[in-house]
């Protein structure tokens, strides 16, 4: 099966990064919201990152012009009719996720794949709402989308060689490393990137070291891009409070339990650099480390 046209539901981060990027390798894209101010919001979003591309040098001007023709914004699903493959960046509720796959079963033809980004819940459950449940598959962007370079791609048990084989040679075809990955919750990067944030959290609630010489641990010392709490404000404190309790719930494991104090930054509505707080106050001109 060949893709030609791509819809993306839900243009927050995570969505808006997917759009950007398929558009940049020549999908057509549909874009769906639920309001126009979320659709606005979305597109600067992609605007802003195009124009950084331009400003690098990485992008021709008339190549960030034919990108932005490729993308249609709508709030209505009828768009999303003709699109070869959807995949769904909404809220990470299971609820939700089946609500958009059941009216999509109504609105697609019967070959379209259904590809959720969803970091922690898991495939089949959404497979075996559809009427579809060999075209669903797990298709798992990273944060910031347009520079990372992994897709995971999830199979369930009932997904079919067919959508996995194309659902895999798209992520290529955006210029992605993707891997091949079975449906359990938290997939590969999450199964050990959600531990290791919450180990953090912990060790920090005993006291180990402050947050800012634990993030300069984990830099100077390991060479990672960012340390665990810049990670996590930069990840979204009530994403990773979400993705731990799913994966808890899941797993009924310790490691994957919130710790209080990741419970406690959530309920501040501190929400990481999003709001412009989190672990940090990101402010000022650097980040600062918040009294916890
Ligand atoms: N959009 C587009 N491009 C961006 C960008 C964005 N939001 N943020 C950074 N970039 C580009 C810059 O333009 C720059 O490009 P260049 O090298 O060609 O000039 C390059 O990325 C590096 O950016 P900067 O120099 O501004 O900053 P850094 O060197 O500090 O890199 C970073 C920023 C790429 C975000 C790096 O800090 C990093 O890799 N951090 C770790 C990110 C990570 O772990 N992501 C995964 C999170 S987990 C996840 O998403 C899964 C979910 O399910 C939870």
């Amino acid at each position: 099966m060949k893709i030609e046209k791509v819809g993306v539901v839900g243009c927050g981060l995570m969505g808006s990064g997917i759009a950007e990027v398929a558009a940049k390798a020549g999908f057509d894209v549909v874009v769906r919201e639920v309001s126009e101010e979320f659709i606005e919001a979305g597109r600067k979003r992609i605007e802003k990152s195009l124009a950084r591309a331009v400003d690098k040098g990485k992008l021709e001007p008339k190549d960030r012009n034919d990108t932005l023709a490729r993308l249609d914004f709508s709030i209505d699903l009828a768009g999303l009719a003709e699109c070869d493959l959807v995949i769904e960046a909404i809220v990470e509720s299971m609820e939700a996720k089946n609500e958009l796959f059941s009216t999509l079963d109504g609105l697609c033809g019967s070959e379209t794949i259904f590809a959720s980004n969803t970091s922690s819940l898991t495939i089949t459950d959404m497979a075996a709402a559809t009427k579809r449940p060999d075209r669903v598959v797990g298709l798992h962007f990273f944060n910031p989308v347009p520079v990372m370079k992994l897709v995971e791609v999830v199979r369930t048990i009932a997904t079919s060689d067919d959508a996995f084989d194309a659902a895999f040679s798209f992520a290529k075809d955006l210029g992605k490393q993707p891997i091949a990955a079975k449906d359990n919750s938290g997939f590969v990067v999450n199964l050990l990137l959600v531990p290791y944030m919450l180990d953090a959290i912990r060790h920090l609630e005993r006291g180990v070291a402050s947050v800012e010489d634990i993030d300069r641990a984990m830099t100077l010392g390991l060479g990672y891009p960012m340390g665990p709490f810049t990670l996590c404000d930069f990840v979204g404190i009530d994403t990773l409070y979400r993705i731990s309790e799913i994966m808890f719930d899941e797993y009924r494991e310790e490691r994957y339990a919130p710790p209080p104090l990741l419970k406690r930054i959530v309920s501040m509505g501190r929400y990481g650099k999003k709001a412009g707080k989190g672990f940090y106050d990101w402010s000022g001109e650097r980040p600062k480390p918040l009294a916890l």
